[in-house]
């Protein structure tokens, strides 16, 4: 299913369409473009490691991956389903997926529920994640990373990028204020800065804050930040510098912490890609 077309509006959109194998799981684009070419208003981030995340979309909007594959069939700049049960009854007309939802969910008079299906795309998100060389280094291979890089990764720390992309997924397990110590539109240049999650919870405490991104992969998913403003990822790693901390980063620094930021990147999982149609089905 996330390999899916036919459930879109215009049937040319999948999840693959903004989640693309050959981009690590992300499209390359400051923002994303759904059916009929309508602009997402912001970045798609790498699903890669979005199951280790305490919640998703870069202002925390969807609990769980699992609901946000329940939300994306009905968003207008992505699927652009008017309600759910249209996406039922698409795939009630494709042969082959009432026998799978029969199979994956066994013993219920109707299996192809929005939370079903919402469950067995979090369920192959689940496979996603794999390991880097940076996991083996921390499992205590300490040549498995550089001297170069491990010396980027003390700068990282020392410096405090740490404190905020924390955990297994070097981010994805807090909220922050993007321009803690100066406003982040002036180092992006952006026109129309995205007030993030206060425009979620209608709160004041929470303008300009957003998800801390997990930074797995990061070499391969920009543009970054949530607008995709930034194509350098080293540049990135300035804004950050300055916004985040008040630091005028060093070219050596900022170079450090990029070469470090290379060792997290994964392969792109086997069974990421569309997998062959079901035997009775040929695709149109
Ligand atoms: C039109 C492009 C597009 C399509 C189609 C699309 N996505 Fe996304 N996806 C995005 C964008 C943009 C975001 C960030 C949204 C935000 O934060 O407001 C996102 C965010 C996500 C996230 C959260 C990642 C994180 O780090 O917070 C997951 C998981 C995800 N998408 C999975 C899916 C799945 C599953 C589908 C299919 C059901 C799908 N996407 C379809 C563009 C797309
Ligand atoms: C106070 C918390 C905090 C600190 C400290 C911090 N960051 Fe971030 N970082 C964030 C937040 C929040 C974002 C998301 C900004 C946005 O786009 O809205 C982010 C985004 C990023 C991104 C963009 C990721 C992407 O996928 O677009 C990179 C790269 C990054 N940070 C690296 C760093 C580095 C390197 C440091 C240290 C110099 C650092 N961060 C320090 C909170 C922090």
């Amino acid at each position: 299913m996330f390999f899916e077309t036919r459930i879109s509006v215009d049937g040319n959109v999948s999840c693959s369409h903004c989640h693309l194998p050959e981009r690590q799981g992300s499209d390359g684009l400051p923002k994303s473009f759904g059916v009929f070419g309508k602009a997402n208003p912001r970045n798609a981030p790498t699903i890669f490691n979005a199951a280790y995340q305490f919640k998703a979309h870069w202002r925390g909007d969807r609990e769980t991956i699992e609901e946000q594959a329940e939300k994306s069939p009905t968003g207008p700049a992505t699927f652009g389903n008017p309600d759910f049960p249209a996406v039922i009854v698409k795939l009630k007309s494709i042969p082959g997926y009432t026998e799978l939802f029969g199979r994956a969910f066994p013993g219920k008079a109707d299996p192809m529920t929005q939370k079903n299906w919402g469950e067995a795309i979090g369920a192959f998100e689940r496979t996603l994640p794999q390991r880097t060389r940076f996991d083996a280094y921390l499992k205590g291979d300490t040549k498995a990373l550089s001297p170069a890089e491990q010396a980027g990764l003390q700068k990282f720390i020392d410096i405090g990028c740490a404190n905020c992309h924390s955990g297994v997924g070097l981010g994805g397990g807090s909220f922050a204020k993007f321009g803690i110590v100066s406003d982040y539109w002036k180092e992006t240049g952006v026109a129309d800065p995205d007030k993030g999650r206060a425009d979620v919870t209608k709160n004041d405490a929470d303008l300009y804050v957003f998800k801390v991104p997990s930074l797995r992969n990061v070499v391969a998913t920009g543009p970054y930040f949530h607008d995709g403003s930034v194509a350098d990822l080293t540049r990135a790693v300035r804004v950050m510098g300055k916004t985040q901390l008040g630091l005028d980063l060093s070219d050596k620094d900022a170079a450090a912490i990029t070469t470090f930021l290379g060792a997290l990147t994964q392969s792109v999982p086997i069974n990421y890609s569309a997998p062959t149609p079901f035997p009775d089905t040929p695709r149109e």
